[in-house]
C-alpha cells in the first residue's frame, strides 16, 4: 500500500517514519510512503501556497492550484479518463485510490476507517494549514474530509501520521496476527458495552511493584493473570 502525503513541511515526518513498526514495514516492502512539497506545485518565484481569503477575514487560505497540480500528478490515469476531467474524485475511477484532506471540520477518524483504508492501493493526504484550505479542494478533489478528534490543530502533518500509523499496523503481515485478534475481539466488548477502553488492562513483570518512598505501599498484579486458568483470565479481560 502506498501513502502520499501533500505538505509544506515533508521534514515534519522523516523522524516518525523511521523508527520502529513503520519503520519496517517500509523495510520489508509492505507499505511505501511519499511525502510531496505542496511549494514544488507552484509556479511564482515566492512558491506561494496561500492568499488572502475573499469576503475578507483575518488569515490566509491554501490555494486550490498547487493541491490541484499535486493531486493531478500523482492520479495521472484519473485525469486522462475523459469523466474525471472537471472532478478528480476517486468514485469515477476503478483504481483503489482515495483522496483524503484533513480538516477539523471532517468525518472523524476511527477504526472503522483505518480498516477501509486499510484496503486501499493508495491513500493521498492532503496536509491544510494556515487558517483554511480553498474549499473546492473538499468539493471537487477531495474524496472525504478527515478529522481526527474535536479540537483544532495547526495542520494536517499530525492527522496523516496518525492515519499512517493506525492503517500500517492493519496491513497484513506488518504486526504478528495474534495482536490484531486479540485486539478483534476486545474491540467486540468494546461496541457492547460502548464505552471508549479498546485494550484490556495488560501487566508485565514484576508481579509486586514497591514504588519507593511509599511505606507500605504494593502494587500488585491481578491475582487471576498469575493463575494459569486461561478460561477465568479471558473473562476477566471481557470485563475489565
Ligand atoms: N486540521 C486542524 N485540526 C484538525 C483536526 N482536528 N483533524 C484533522 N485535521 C485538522
Amino acid at each position: 500500500m502506498k501513502f502520499n502525503i501533500i505538505t509544506i513541511f515533508p521534514e515534519i515526518f522523516d523522524s516518525y517514519f523511521s523508527e520502529s513498526i513503520i519503520k519496517r514495514a517500509q523495510k520489508r516492502g509492505l507499505i511505501k510512503i511519499k511525502t510531496h512539497n505542496l511549494r514544488d506545485c507552484t509556479n511564482d518565484k515566492h512558491k506561494s501556497v496561500d492568499d488572502k481569503p475573499y469576503g475578507g477575514g483575518p488569515g490566509m487560505v491554501m490555494m486550490v492550484e498547487p493541491i490541484f497540480k499535486a493531486i493531478s500528478a500523482l492520479k495521472k490515469f484519473e485525469i486522462r479518463n475523459p469523466k474525471s476531467e472537471t472532478n478528480l474524485k476517486s468514485k469515477f475511477s476503478k483504481s483503489k485510490t482515495r483522496v483524503i484532506l484533513f480538516s477539523p471540520k471532517g468525518k472523524k477518524f476511527d477504526q472503522a476507517m483505518a480498516k477501509r483504508f486499510s484496503k486501499l492501493d493508495n491513500l493521498i493526504m492532503i496536509c491544510g494549514r494556515y487558517e483554511g484550505v480553498d474549499e473546492r479542494v473538499a468539493k471537487y478533489i477531495a474524496d472525504e474530509e478527515v478529522s481526527i478528534g474535536d479540537y483544532v490543530l495547526t495542520g494536517g502533518e499530525i492527522p496523516a501520521m496518525i492515519v499512517v500509523d493506525a492503517v500500517t499496523r492493519l496491513i497484513p503481515g506488518v504486526i504478528a496476527k495474534e495482536s490484531l485478534n486479540e485486539e478483534s475481539f476486545s474491540f467486540k466488548k468494546e461496541k457492547a458495552l460502548a464505552n471508549e477502553n479498546y485494550e484490556y488492562p495488560q501487566y508485565t513483570r514484576p508481579e509486586v511493584f514497591l514504588p519507593a518512598g511509599r511505606h507500605g505501599g504494593k502494587w500488585s498484579v491481578p491475582k487471576v493473570l498469575l493463575s494459569g486458568d486461561h478460561k477465568k483470565i479471558e473473562e476477566w479481560r471481557k470485563i475489565s
